[in-house]
């Protein structure tokens, strides 16, 4: 082990952006959030950090009960068909939630009032009465999605009342121009009716100073946040006029109120915590990592989930008293498609499911974490990809595993030779560890794709080192060299497999296994393995084949 962990535990809650079970995913959902918080959190518990994980279903809201009311369906049958998907694609792609549940349970309910109240105790919650968007001809008030019309700050007529999915802002229905009625299609009519509100005025001061002092954060994120602050925190709804939701556990307002779904969704973090502590036995134990001082908290999510994560979420949790807040909001910007968002409602990007279907899971993660879109729109274009499989992870990686194995089961019969090291032997395996330690760095600041490329540079590098020593050649005289060379070249494909591991947790384990290195349940520890001398290696199976799609 070159990089011993001397430090002790720290407790690392890495929490995703809860997707509404209202569609299936595609390649925008998982390159922006699922996939960046697994390699994270599969760093984290490399470097033998005490990991959480966790996410879920977001259940309730327009977005479900619009989708349930073009079927014809309940919104329960919406979330029954979407939320077992998501569970498959998580399995399927090595998404390694720790628990990814949903916010219709009851331990979410209760964690969700329980907010109310203490928000409420605490004087950050008050009733006022208000205007709102109401259609005369359906008699019922058009919360949110209810309403759309055009954007008032690109122009796109398809806006919806809570946000632009062109330009990505976050709207209020009084916002659209031209609204319309998603029930009927007429122009709604303002009508009074009575709500809670968050008191986010009285927390401006304590957001300002919080964001300022935020380290590390990325430019794009922390800029956002700070503009949106600055120009002036408003109380916003807490309630809507809804049946399909949480209900306030209180009853002056009469029936017929839930909180609204973005409040009790952000909630969804801290009730899954509970959940999940629940669910192990240990009640008490969600508390590791929301009230121990040094716990760290990192929330994945994509840009138009910033106002949420790093700002109301925060300030929801400054109101409620005593909990964590966010680390870092390490938000990735759009993954485009031919310069269009990815987008379910509007069909632009393929389903996730043919990705599945096409690829191998590691090849897949891999193509996805080289384009991670971390401080800029990335487009994704499919041949791209394909090159990346085939020229990156294929030839540099996978051909450097098979060639290296397979020759020592040709001149070694498959035992590790011994090894007399002499400089370039050395040098080999110094670059190795420095890149290992480059991208520990990487990591540990969420720059992923920048830690991607580094560990691809050792494998690289092994390469250089392989086409400069010939084994193939030095066999046919020098079988002391040849050991060395290929001795060297396997101990630095275990500290190579140790560093793509959290990008590929399929295949990272297969090369250690073949190897004779066992990688726990909780992945391999950080750092380079040795592999000793007189190890039998296994036979060398392929880890990837080539990609050949026809368009
Ligand atoms: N469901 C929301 C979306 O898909 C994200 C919610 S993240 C949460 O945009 F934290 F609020 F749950
Ligand atoms: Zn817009």
């Amino acid at each position: 082990m070159i990089e011993p962990t001397s430090s002790p535990k720290t407790n690392v809650l890495v929490a995703v952006a809860w997707p509404y079970a209202q569609g299936p995913l595609h390649l925008g959902h998982i390159g922006g959030a699922y996939l960046p918080s697994d390699v994270f959190a599969r760093f984290q518990r490399s470097i033998g950090n005490n990991v959480l994980m966790v996410s879920g279903s977001d259940t309730h809201g327009t977005p479900i009960t619009v989708r349930a009311e073009q079927e014809g369906v309940t919104a329960a049958e919406i979330v029954a068909r979407f939320h077992p998907e998501f569970l498959k694609y998580w399995q399927d792609l090595g998404i390694s939630f720790d628990l990814f549940t949903k916010t219709d349970t009851e331990n979410h309910r209760r964690v969700a009032q329980d907010f109310f109240l203490t928000l409420l105790a605490n004087g950050y919650l008050y009733t006022e009465e208000a205007d709102q968007y109401y259609d005369e001809e359906a008699e019922r008030f058009l919360p949110d999605r209810y309403v759309e019309g055009t954007c008032p700050q690109c122009g796109y007529t398809d806006a919806r009342g809570d946000q632009c999915d062109n330009c990505g802002r976050t709207l209020d229905p009084a916002d659209l121009i031209d609204p319309r009625s998603k029930f009927t299609g007429v122009t709604p009519v303002m009508k009074t009716t009575e709500h809670y509100y968050v008191r986010f005025t009285a927390l401006q001061e304590r957001m300002s100073d919080w964001l300022a002092s935020r380290e590390g954060w990325r430019p794009h994120v922390k800029n956002f946040a700070v503009g949106f602050v600055e120009e002036g925190l408003k109380d916003r709804a807490f309630t809507r006029d809804m049946n399909w939701g949480i209900p306030i556990p209180v009853d002056d307002l009469g029936d017929g109120k839930v909180i609204y779904v973005w409040w009790e969704a952000v909630m969804g973090y801290l009730s899954a915590s509970k959940e999940w502590a629940s669910l192990r036995n240990e009640p008490e134990a969600w508390r590791q990592w929301w009230e121990d001082p040094d716990a760290k908290t990192y929330y994945f999510v994509g840009k138009d989930n910033i106002p949420f994560h790093a700002i109301f979420w925060p300030a929801l949790l400054m109101g409620y008293g005593g909990l964590n807040l966010p680390t870092d909001v390490p938000a990735n910007q759009y993954i485009t498609f031919k310069g269009e968002k990815a987008s379910k409602s509007r069909g632009v990007g393929k389903p996730l499911r043919w990705y599945l279907d096409h690829l191998q899971p590691d090849a897949l993660r891999y193509a996805l974490a080289a384009n991670f879109p971390e401080s800029s729109d990335s487009d994704l274009v499919e041949e791209d990809m394909w090159r990346r499989i085939n020229d990156e992870l294929v030839a540099t990686w996978g051909n450097l595993v098979h060639r290296v194995v397979s020759m020592t089961h040709r001149y070694f019969e498959g035992t590790v030779p011994e090894a007399t090291l002499d400089d370039r032997d050395r040098a080999l395996l110094d670059r190795v560890d420095e890149l290992l330690a480059a991208e520990h760095s990487d990591i540990s600041h969420v720059k992923l794709r920048s830690g991607l490329s580094n560990a691809m540079a050792a494998a690289q590098e092994a390469n250089v080192y392989l086409s400069e020593r010939e084994p193939w050649k030095t066999a046919k005289t020098d079988m002391v060299r040849t050991g060395t060379t290929l001795n060297v070249a396997l101990q630095a494909i275990a500290g190579i497999a140790v560093g793509l591991y959290p990008f590929l947790p399929f295949t990272s384990p297969k090369v250690l296994a073949t190897l004779g290195i066992e990688t726990p349940e909780m992945g391999p520890a950080w750092g380079r393995p040795q592999v000793d001398a007189g190890t039998v290696l296994a036979d060398p199976v392929p880890l990837f084949s080539k990609v050949e799609i026809e368009e």
